[in-house]
């Protein structure tokens, strides 16, 4: 397990600093030793962080395993011991939450109506959250926008961090799926030096900032068709430091220069068949393609593999399907999946 290891009168300080940079591993205790000590970390720091840890002597280490903090070793327990509402309701708690920094979103059943105050409160406190939005509709339509009331608090918006990456969004506005965390880090290790590559539906930066951040490009050119989503996109390059390696194009992918790219990433879900042969264009002579779809598991993987060498037959290509995996459960019967492909 991650944690940082400093010396004995440093402590305080680099635990604020993991606190503040919301890599604090809050879940196991901090290991003490004569002169030094180990406070666990849920990622590696950034940069700019390992900097600072630097002066205060301390290092990152990886040698051990540290024992839960008891009070954390159930959320749900501790949730359900503070919690006032009828035994008989308990059952119709939330068991799963997503938590982007301060914002807490979950569905709650209809049948907690009456104690959502009571909910929202126990959450938030037990989970170190400030707002509760509640999940009424899922994500809807062509800009992925969530359907959210708000139970508790007032601001939105939020910084989640993750892999050393920080998404900065309106927690109300815009979707964040915590369950694509293996994709977003696979896309950061994927691409190779001085490639070019085309987000086709770049939203926040969901693969832009971990391509950006991670990898050695040349450039990265981001699609994005909703204003809000694409205000973000750039606060985000800037909050990670890579403005320079990304230009942002607000609107249609439909619009996007062709023949440039080494690599498109295509990670929308829905109608993204509709756009393979815009992003066989997008390809230069040959490339890759990420191609996201939401497949019914009875047509898997013919379907997704099918569309594709279809597009590149449209285009007067072939396609070789490399990879082919299953990002999440989508709907019962329904996958959530990635095909990566070279076209040629
Ligand atoms: C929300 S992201 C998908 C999320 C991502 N797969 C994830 O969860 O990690 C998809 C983005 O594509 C944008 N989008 C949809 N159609 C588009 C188009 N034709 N051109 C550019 N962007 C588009 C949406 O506005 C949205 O922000």
């Amino acid at each position: 397990m991650l944690a940082l290891r400093v010396p004995r009168e440093k402590a305080e300080e680099a635990r604020v600093l993991l606190s503040e940079n919301q890599i604090l591993d809050k879940h196991h205790r901090i290991r003490h030793s004569e002169d030094f000590v180990e406070i666990p970390v849920l990622e590696f720091p950034d940069h700019e962080l390992l900097k600072k840890f630097a002066r205060l002597n301390a290092v990152v280490i990886d040698e051990r395993q540290y024992p839960w903090r008891e009070t954390f070793k159930e959320p749900f327990r501790d949730i359900l011991k503070c919690i006032q509402i009828p035994d008989d309701k308990k059952e119709l708690l939330p068991t799963r939450w997503e938590q982007l920094g301060h914002v807490l979103i979950m569905k709650i059943d209809a049948g907690l109506d009456d104690w959502l105050e009571e909910i929202a409160g126990a959450y938030s406190e037990v989970l170190g959250a400030e707002t509760v939005l509640r999940d009424v509709g899922g994500i809807t339509g062509e800009y992925r926008e969530p359907v959210l009331e708000l139970v508790l608090g007032a601001e939105t918006e939020a910084t989640h961090v993750e892999n050393g990456i920080k998404y900065r969004l309106d927690a109300a506005r815009l979707m964040f799926s915590s369950g694509n965390v293996d994709e977003r880090i696979r896309m950061a290790s994927v691409c190779k030096n001085a490639e070019i590559v085309v987000d086709m539906f770049a939203g926040i930066g969901y693969f832009t900032l971990p391509m950006a951040v991670h990898s050695n490009l040349e450039k990265i050119f981001a699609y994005e068709i909703n204003p809000l989503a694409h205000k973000y996109l750039i606060e985000n390059l800037k909050l990670n430091r890579v403005e320079e390696v990304v230009e942002t194009k607000l609107g249609n992918c439909t619009e996007a220069e062709e023949d440039v790219a080494d690599r498109v990433v295509m990670g929308y879900v829905g109608t993204t068949h509709e756009f393979l042969p815009k992003a066989v264009r997008i390809l230069r002579e040959s490339g890759i393609i990420h191609y996201h779809e939401t497949c019914p598991d009875r047509l898997m993987p013919d379907r997704p593999k099918g569309r594709i060498k279809q597009a590149a037959k449209t285009e007067g290509k072939t396609a070789e399907i490399l990879n082919i995996k299953t990002i999440k459960s989508y709907a019962p019967g329904v996958s959530h999946v990635v095909v990566d492909a070279r076209i040629e």
